[in-house]
């Protein structure tokens, strides 16, 4: 952190939540909190709530949540000293400049030079594209039925033919060929100085707030690279931004379109689409997955209707999945890409694919079809296998009935035999389970118990923050040293002292952990408790009990691996048969 604990927790406190965020989201009131429409996924019923008492928000849809200087970071995109720099300037307060770190200014310093280059040079681009040297890149976009409007609203552009044209616009401005070589522009050589970017078209490359992070540029005609993509920069990082997600965002569709190149994205959103995006060169990410799960919880794959864009949706399937995404396959056969699709067919057409769009899980089969003659009869039994086989991949039994129904339907296998077949090897699985699998369910078991105990140390903060009256109730039993997890212990460290002083300020714990955006997600999420883990029903209470038990046991156990002599064995020992006979009693 670059700045002292004070100075942050001071913005913090002199910047009121509700006051903030209602600049941005309409709130209302309800009861204790204020209840608005989330502005970090698309919703129609407001689930978004902004606590003044806790001075925190949180999401019940999508689960965002933080204090009033994460706000601004998720909303704005902003970088913690952005945000603390934008709250404390409205608060009156002067950050010390020094106190951040000479390092870490001049990183700050070289972003915002890095975003203020890219935005001169997307405006040099666009500006070129009018010009007479630039009516080829207009003929070309024009001939690839572009509108004005269109061109406009993505900002694309031409790169000249000279070859260190913007280099000496950009010098012209005064910029250093230091901090030029950084934006991936200009290749900067001793003898000779050139654009990387040179008679292209130009598509500049936005983040979700509408900043300039990087560049494509398309050859006109058959050349290669058919695309050419600025570097990974301070600024562009290819596997954590979607192009088209600045506009897609607020769309409000339920669904996100997700295609594989930019002019797929341009046409879709031209011909009314705006829900489209594209990852850029590269392959779908687990990254781009939870970007996207941000604004919702269904894509569909609109990928090339090519072998490789077949890989890809293949690929992007269980990642999607993995993030919560429902998805669906589009096929644009017999045309190549959505672009093609829709100067073909027209947008009415493409409506109707959509909406007829292919189940993930039936894709996947259909894939796995071609690949058998089932002509053959031996061919066709293995394909039946593996069809069963990937059946068992859904765990509930209903679930995986409703797939065996859509499948023996589509490829017209008998249901009772599928349903016969997928039993059948199921059954064998467990006898003639192999290595690996009998590894995989031990890790599994392993794994589960580990899940157990973290989730009740979770539990059991959770609980007692939100019931401080609880505390009475584990004293003398309960510590922080028995948070064995990093994370709960530092949170119970500092929920603990808060308490004895009279006073837990969720947004202050929370800004412990500003700058590691896991571990604050993770933190925030037990400030949040959802109703369903509330203490509030008789099952629950009964739970308590339960809870500071295993919580306890598990802290002891460690102990006791731990333990360095006999006397503090024995301590342990003890207090481990105490356990056995703890009552605690919430009425
Ligand atoms: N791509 C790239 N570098 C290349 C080729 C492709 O980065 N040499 C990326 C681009 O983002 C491109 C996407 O992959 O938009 C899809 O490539 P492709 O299907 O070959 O191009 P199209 O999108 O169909 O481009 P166009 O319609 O302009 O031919
Ligand atoms: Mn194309």
């Amino acid at each position: 952190m670059f700045y002292s604990e004070e100075i942050v927790e001071e913005v913090r406190s002199r910047s009121d939540i509700v006051d903030v965020v209602s600049r941005y989201v309409k709130l209302q009131r309800r009861g204790s909190s204020y209840l608005g429409l989330c502005p970090f996924h698309n919703e129609k019923t407001p689930s978004f709530s902004v606590s003044p008492d806790k001075q925190i928000y949180h999401c019940f849809g999508c689960g965002a949540g933080g204090n009033v200087i994460t706000f601004l970071m998720e909303y704005e995109n902003y970088s913690f000293q952005e945000a603390l720099g934008i709250l404390a300037q409205r608060a009156g307060i002067s950050l010390p400049k020094e106190e951040m770190s000479k390092e870490a200014r001049a990183q700050a310093d070289l972003r915002a030079s890095l975003l203020e280059i890219n935005k001169l040079a997307a405006n040099y681009f666009y500006y070129q594209l009018k010009q007479p040297q630039g009516k080829q890149g207009l003929d070309y976009l024009t001939k690839r039925k572009l509108s004005k409007e269109t061109i406009r609203r993505f900002g694309l552009g031409f790169a000249n033919k000279t070859s260190d044209d913007l280099y000496r616009y950009l010098k012209s401005k005064n910029y250093s060929d230091e901090i030029l070589k950084q934006t991936g522009l200009v290749t900067i050589e001793e003898q000779k100085t050139h654009d990387k970017f040179w008679n292209r078209v130009m598509f500049p490359i936005l983040d979700v707030n509408n900043r300039v992070i990087g560049f494509g540029g398309r050859v006109m005609g058959d050349g290669l690279p058919k695309y050419l993509n600025s570097p990974e920069t301070k600024l562009f990082d290819k596997s954590r931004n979607l192009y088209g997600l600045n506009y897609a965002k607020t769309s409000r569709e339920k669904c996100m379109l997700i295609c594989e190149g930019y002019m797929d994205v341009i046409a879709m959103h031209q011909a009314g689409f705006v829900n489209a995006v594209a990852s850029l060169g590269t392959a779908f990410t687990p990254q781009h997955a939870s970007l996207l799960k941000r604004y919702t919880d269904q894509a569909v794959l609109t990928y090339d209707s090519d072998g490789a864009g077949i890989k890809a949706a293949l690929r992007a399937i269980p990642i999607l999945k993995e993030a919560g995404i429902s998805c669906k396959v589009l096929t644009m056969a017999p045309y190549k890409d959505p672009d093609e699709f829709i100067k073909n067919c027209g947008q009415e057409a493409f409506k109707d694919r959509i909406d007829s769009a292919k189940n993930s899980f039936l894709f996947e089969i259909d894939v796995m079809k071609r690949e058998f003659n089932l002509e053959d009869p031996e061919q066709k039994t293995r394909f039946y296998n593996s069809v069963a086989r990937k059946l068992l991949e859904f765990p509930e039994a209903l679930e995986r009935d409703n797939y065996i129904q859509a499948v023996s339907r589509e490829h017209f296998i008998h249901y009772q035999d599928l349903k016969q077949l997928v039993q059948r090897i199921s059954s064998q699985m467990v006898p003639g389970m192999t290595v690996r699998t009998s590894e995989v369910s031990v890790r599994e078991k392993r794994k589960s118990k580990d899940d157990g105990v973290k989730q009740s140390q979770r539990l059991l903060l959770t609980w007692l923050i939100e019931n401080p009256k609880l505390f009475e109730k584990i004293e003398g039993v309960i510590t922080p040293e028995d948070f064995r997890e990093d994370l709960y212990h530092q949170v119970a460290q500092m929920v603990f002292e808060e308490h004895q002083a009279g006073d837990v300020n969720p947004a202050r714990i929370l800004n412990r952990f500003i700058n590691d955006e896991a571990q604050y997600k993770e933190a925030a999420a037990l400030f949040n408790a959802s109703l369903k883990e509330s203490l509030n029903n008789e099952e629950q209470k009964k739970a308590f009990l339960e809870t500071v038990i295993k919580v306890k046991k598990n802290s002891l156990d460690e102990a006791s691996r731990a333990a360095a002599d006999i006397s503090q064995l024995q301590k342990i020992i003890q207090a481990q048969s105490a356990l056995k006979n703890l009552h605690i009693s919430l009425d």
